[in-house]
């Protein structure tokens, strides 16, 4: 959890039965602490600049004389700055929109754990906004064809369906697998058409596609040939800019150790290390972890992914974690039918088919990578 003080709450409700779930949710646990409940929305913004609540959470069904949909405007045009969870009813469904206001949407009835999460969840959105904290995870395997340009487009997708500002970088400069897997015409910019000296935000706003599962692609050069162009200098400056403005970055990289792939596997926070139950594939993994340990990168760095989990190959998960020399943090189900055809038609699989093993896969490691939950994603 990013914050672990005390997180302190307005609420505004007028349904006395409502307040009275909310107070008893809270009063068990220690973590949120309730500063007051208005049942007037008009005392709201007011009250907001004298308590300096972390989050303020509204009944969108508020009446009166300024009523739910009124007072989050209101907060929001205040300039106070402070995140607002929104309550509303299955009758009246809402989708979050921080653009408008709204950072979170809490659906009646909802749990303690549910309540607790959320207003933590985007306590700390709103401070690693403010830090500028962004996390770089290069997906990355030196073996060819275990998965990483899918897992990379699925574990973005999936970063952006949490609300998390996200970009993808790919790095397969050669051959642009993400152009491919999107079926991106071959004039639409890459990272070539960046000016090479003094990369500006707005360069990078024109040059980003967005793709329509709601994530922004700096993609490849459209030819081989061109790949050459690119330096590490060039992948640098690119992801430093990116850090500025986005939440995430999440990088698809090539198989060789290239003087560009290390600058991006450098520019990262996290290495996602695709491995399979393959022996050559383990084999390579071990070697490339020996050469990233030699050139500093600290096994916090390094994460690994077990990609089509449930192909042991007739290697056992125990003999697998002993060869690695730790149990891996993350493992993806194998499901051909789904993930081969959902990258055919170009399509996220965690968003056509969110409730796939495969798919919730993919959305855990999302998560952990993000910090959103503890590190204990493998099942046993
Ligand atoms: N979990 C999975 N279940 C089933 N099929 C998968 C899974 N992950 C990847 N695949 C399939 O494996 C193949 C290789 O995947 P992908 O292209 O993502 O690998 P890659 O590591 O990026 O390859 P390259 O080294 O060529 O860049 C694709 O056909 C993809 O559909
Ligand atoms: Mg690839």
């Amino acid at each position: 959890m990013a914050n672990p003080s005390t997180i302190r709450l307005l609420v505004a409700e007028d349904v006395p039965q409502v307040s009275q779930h909310v107070r008893n949710l809270l009063s068990i646990q220690s973590q949120v602490k309730l500063l007051e409940v208005l049942n007037d929305g008009a005392k709201v913004v007011e009250a907001a600049k004298q308590l300096r609540p972390d989050v303020v959470m509204i009944d969108l069904l508020l009446q009166g004389k300024v009523k739910g949909p009124q007072l989050i405007e209101k907060l929001r045009d205040s300039g106070l700055d402070i995140p607002v969870v929104v309550l509303t009813v299955p009758q009246h469904p809402l989708a979050r929109d921080p653009a408008r206001g709204i950072d979170a949407v809490l659906t009646l009835p909802f749990s303690g754990f549910e309540l607790v999460n959320t207003l933590s969840h985007v306590l700390a959105d709103r401070q690693a906004k403010a830090t500028g904290a962004c996390r770089v995870v290069s997906v990355f395997s030196p073996k060819g064809g275990v998965g990483k340009t899918t897992i990379a487009f699925n574990l973005a997708v999936a970063l952006g369906q949490m609300g998390v500002a996200t970009a993808l970088i790919d790095g397969s400069l050669q051959y642009g697998d993400l152009r491919a897997l999107l079926k991106v015409p071959s004039d639409v910019p890459s990272i070539l058409d960046l000016p090479t000296d003094r990369v500006q935000e707005s360069d990078l706003r024109d040059v980003m596609w967005r793709d329509p599962a709601g994530i922004d692609i700096l993609l490849a050069p459209p030819r081989v040939e061109m790949a050459e162009m690119v330096t590490a200098r060039d992948v640098e400056k690119t992801i430093s800019l990116l850090r500025r403005l986005y939440e995430a970055i999440v990088i698809d990289t090539p198989t060789t150790l290239s003087e560009v792939t290390l600058a991006l596997l450098d520019s990262s926070d996290v290495i996602l290390s695709i491995v399979t139950y393959d022996s050559t594939t383990i084999h390579n993994t071990i070697a490339v972890a020996e050469v990233f340990s030699s050139i500093g990168y600290t096994p916090e760095k390094l994460h690994y992914l077990v990609n089509r989990s449930d192909s042991t190959g007739g290697i056992g998960r125990d003999e697998l974690a002993r060869t690695l020399g730790r149990r891996p943090d993350f493992e993806v189900v194998s499901d051909g039918r789904l993930v081969v055809q959902a990258n055919n038609e170009g399509m996220p699989f965690v968003v056509s088919s969110p409730d796939a093993a495969v798919s919730k896969d993919i959305k855990r490691a999302a998560q952990t990578i993000m910090g959103l939950t503890a590190n204990s994603p493998v099942r046993s």
